[in-house]
């Protein structure tokens, strides 16, 4: 049995255009991937809207999937638009109302050379009910996060743009070492001295009013919910500076908040400044970010996009992609089935 305690709602998952019992098996285990990190996955969610679920933004996800893919030298062996159909029979088949969404590409079985010269690629998708990644609580009151001591990988060094398994094992890595200190989430800064981006998430700060954030070249991920965010802060008549973030500016914001397709729109509290390795965690400097609660624009942004996502504003409703083609069938597919129980990671 595969224990689905964190992966709540998870029943099937589809490989290679069949459905599998979450409970069944088969990748082998000399599978190139399992050994070097070599796939490429996106994350995406649905929540459920007055006309059953909608993916958010799927076709932008999509979109650098295949980017991702190129990176890395596969050839997908499906087109955009069978993953889409894919993607909603998993979702029918799960039930789900809300989700995460896991595409992942990978080079299979075949041969343990670097290079995969005959290795299949291979797509799996999964889908379950995933909440808050960053916990409700840290959600609705803020997290407090960690300046790492290693520095994020450089964009000179990997198309950074590109989702490619192998790299997160710097997140990984990055993320235990904060929350084993006692942080919520930790935060890397760049070669160069400054604030990059979290290990899942983009960082936004706001300075008088103004939205400040990287790109690209500070080596970070833009994300689609950065770009989101961006967007419907620009539409509210917020402006937006996108330039280097210095560590200073990110102590001295009035508000920082986390982007990404797990983390939502979550609100930065607390800051603590972890880079010199040879001070003891008590003695690292730590800050309170504006008040030490969620500030107004954050929570303002925070509302606008869980209304987006959720289709309640007509005008970003093409940014929805819906699973079932009306009320109605989603209806009948999902009559009065009760959701499981979220569970924070
Ligand atoms: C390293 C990194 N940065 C930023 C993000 C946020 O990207 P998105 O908003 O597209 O989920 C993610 C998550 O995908 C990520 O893994």
């Amino acid at each position: 049995m595969f224990d689905t305690r964190f992966f709540p709602g998870a029943r099937k998952y589809w490989h290679m255009g069949k459905l599998y019992d979450w409970n069944t098996s088969h990748v082998h285990v000399m599978s190139h991937a399992l050994h070097y990190g070599s796939s490429v996955f996106e994350g995406i969610r649905a929540y459920n809207t007055e006309r059953g679920p909608a993916i958010f933004r799927l076709s932008e996800h999509l979109d650098r999937f295949f980017l991702s893919a190129k990176t890395l030298n596969m050839e997908v062996p499906y087109t955009k638009a069978e993953i889409v159909e894919a993607i909603k029979r998993v979702m029918k088949e799960n039930r789900l109302r809300n989700a995460y969404i896991r595409p992942n590409l990978f080079y299979a079985y075949g041969n343990l050379g670097l290079v995969p010269k005959a290795s299949p690629v291979e797509l799996t998708i999964g889908c379950w009910n995933w909440g808050a990644y960053l916990g409700e609580e840290g959600k609705q009151l803020g997290v407090h996060v960690l300046i790492l001591p290693w520095k994020r990988w450089h964009i000179s060094q990997i198309d950074l743009r590109a989702k490619l398994g192998g790299l997160y094992v710097q997140s990984n890595i990055g993320a235990t070492y904060a929350r084993r200190l006692g942080f919520d989430e930790g935060v890397f800064l760049n070669m160069e001295g400054r604030i990059a981006e979290g290990p899942g998430e983009n960082v936004i700060l706001v300075k008088n009013g103004r939205l400040h954030t990287n790109d690209y070249r500070e080596s970070i991920l833009e994300g689609i919910t950065r770009s989101t965010i961006l967007e419907l802060a620009r539409d509210l008549g917020i402006n937006v500076t996108v330039a280097p973030i210095t560590v200073e500016d990110f102590i001295q914001a009035d508000e920082i908040f986390f982007t990404g397709t797990a983390a939502e729109v979550t609100p930065i509290t607390r800051v603590t400044d972890g880079r010199d390795k040879n001070l003891a965690p008590e003695k690292w400097p730590e800050y309170v970010i504006g008040d030490g609660r969620p500030g107004p624009i954050t929570r303002q942004l925070a509302e606008r996009y869980n209304d987006v996502v959720r289709g309640r504003l007509s005008q970003y409703e093409h940014w929805l992609t819906y699973v079932y083609d009306s009320a109605d069938e989603a209806l009948r597919y999902l009559g009065t089935i009760e959701e499981e129980q979220v569970t924070k990671f």
